[in-house]
């Protein structure tokens, strides 16, 4: 079975009150996404500096209605995951072409969740980060695991 499938309804599962929280949340930060994007490129760069070379030759304002574009439509697409599998495993592989290495996910999803704290302020309740701590970890454990598959074949 998919992976994602399986992180999201047997490993981790997502619950359909968290489904709500983390697309009303979003909701709120769709308006601030520019806002949203900046904080979260900062702090990214800040708690782990070797990612900033990895966007040295890229138009930073497009990357980030790129990245926003992304989570919004993962968002809206978490009653139809199955549509949404191929979508991130392609991507998980054209990261390895951007020189994304594993560990990077890691910072990349912490710096996301802080930027939701920000943006969110008191919406940001425990639950909350538990719903998106759990959608974050299915499209990077998704997005890995294609890397993986892809950095074996170009070894
Ligand atoms: C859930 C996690 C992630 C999502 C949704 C995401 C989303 C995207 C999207 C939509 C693009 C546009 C190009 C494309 O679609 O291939 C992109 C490019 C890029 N991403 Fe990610 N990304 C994620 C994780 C990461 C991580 C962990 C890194 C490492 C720091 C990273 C670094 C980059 C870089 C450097 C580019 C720019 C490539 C270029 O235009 O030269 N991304 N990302």
């Amino acid at each position: 079975m998919a992976v994602l499938i399986r992180v999201l309804m047997k490993e981790k599962t997502l619950t359909p009150e968290q489904k709500t929280i983390v697309q009303e949340t979003w909701t709120q930060i769709a308006p601030i996404a520019g806002k949203a994007a900046q904080l979260f490129y900062g702090r990214l760069f800040e708690i782990d500096p070797t990612t900033r070379p990895l966007f040295r030759f890229v138009n930073m304002p497009m990357q980030h209605d790129k990245l926003m574009g992304t989570l919004g439509t993962a968002v809206g697409s978490l009653d139809n995951l199955e549509a949404l599998l191929p979508v991130v495993e392609a991507m998980g592989r054209r990261h390895v072409a951007y020189g994304v290495k594993d560990s990077h996910y890691d910072s990349v999803g912490a710096a996301l969740l802080w930027t939701l704290e920000q943006g969110l302020g008191a919406a940001w309740t425990a639950e909350a980060a538990d719903a998106w701590g759990t959608v974050y970890a299915a499209i990077s454990a998704v997005m890995r695991g294609a890397a993986k598959v892809e950095e074996s074949k170009v070894a």
